[in-house]
């Protein structure tokens, strides 16, 4: 799956005036990336008796549009590098990241033109409904960077928005393409908003306690910007009243390093157990992804590659 969408990616040809819009795309979307969300596509179409080559613009154009979204939040977080390489807007600069990324996204519906135009009714009010709930979840990220009273709930709702349902757009893409009757097609959805909130949770976990190189981004970064994730909201909780100063102290203090702040914050969240409750909220998502899966009825291909998939989000490093 991953050749083939690397293969295909690259008949999308950048290397095009202006060179300073598109060259910077080209960077974002030759830079590797685990190519999830197009394989979600491909896979969902392949499940109700589709082809790869029948989805393939579908899975393209979730790809560029996902890449765009990395281009604009690395500068919202500010973030220097990922998947080992500086960002754009490090690399050129924001009004690069700004203009590149707003050509991505047009360039995804550009794509989505590419597919049967019988299906668009279905296809094109998903994607654009998709695209608002994807910038309503990273306005939700923002504000709770600064609101003290942030509850798991919030934090579940945005994590859905900023992240799970494009991975459920994909599938549900994927199977539109395919031939999916509505009801398969929305317990695929809702296996993908399951996967993907364990996505995000593990991304959370990773951003922490991850290890640099296989993670490719800065490890404390959402520590930095008061990120308000899983694992701050859980020890906010959970802690002592005098952790729970300390926390907001170490957050708050301008006079120690970067690094002084991360440790200090990942001490706290190893002593209050953190890292296991992450484990156990993500093998709930799994738990809820695999239910979603089984009640998928007229299928034409085997359901285990879903299976498969789940499982090794789970384990995943990068
Ligand atoms: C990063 O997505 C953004 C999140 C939703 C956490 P990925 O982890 O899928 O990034 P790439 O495309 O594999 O680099
Ligand atoms: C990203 O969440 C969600 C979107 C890009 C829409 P993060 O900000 O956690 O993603 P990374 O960690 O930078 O990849
Ligand atoms: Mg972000
Ligand atoms: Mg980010
Ligand atoms: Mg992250």
């Amino acid at each position: 799956m991953h050749n083939y969408i690397n293969q295909q990616l690259e008949t999308l040809h950048w290397n095009i005036a202006p060179r300073e819009l598109y060259l910077p795309i080209g960077y974002a979307l030759e830079s590797g990336g685990k190519r999830i969300r197009p394989t979600l596509v491909l896979m969902a179409c392949e499940l109700f008796g589709g082809t790869k080559a029948e989805a393939k613009n579908a899975a393209l154009a979730i790809e560029v549009f996902h890449n765009f979204t990395l281009l604009h939040d690395d500068i919202m977080d500010n973030a220097e590098t990922r998947r080992n390489r500086l960002t754009v807007h490090k690399k050129w600069n924001a009004n690069t990241a700004i203009l590149s990324g707003d050509a991505m996204m047009i360039k995804a519906y550009e794509l989505l033109e590419n597919t049967p135009t019988h299906l668009w009714s279905k296809i094109f009010p998903l994607f654009t409904r998709t695209a608002l709930e994807v910038c309503e979840g990273q306005q939700y990220d923002m504000n709770f960077e600064t609101d003290e009273n942030v509850t798991l709930d919030d934090y579940f709702n945005m994590i859905r928005l900023k992240t799970a349902v494009l991975l459920g757009a994909a599938l549900k893409l994927g199977a539109i393409v395919g031939g999916a009757s509505e009801k398969d097609a929305q317990h695929l959805y809702d296996y993908g908003i399951a996967i993907g909130i364990a996505f995000q949770l593990k991304d959370d976990y990773l951003d922490s306690f991850g290890d640099e190189k296989s993670f490719g981004k800065r490890i404390g970064g959402d520590i930095l910007c008061g990120k308000k994730t899983f694992l701050l909201i859980n020890a906010l909780t959970k802690a002592t009243k005098d952790d729970r100063i300390l926390i907001h102290n170490t957050l708050a203090n301008c006079e120690i390093s970067e690094e002084q702040k991360i440790e200090t914050i990942k001490a706290i969240y190893k002593k209050l157990e953190i890292p296991r409750l992450c484990e156990e909220a993500i093998s709930n998502y799994y738990n809820r992804a695999l239910q979603a899966l089984d009640k998928i009825t007229d299928h034409k291909n085997d359901k285990k590659p879903f299976i498969a998939l789940a499982e090794q989000l789970m384990q995943r490093v990068d």
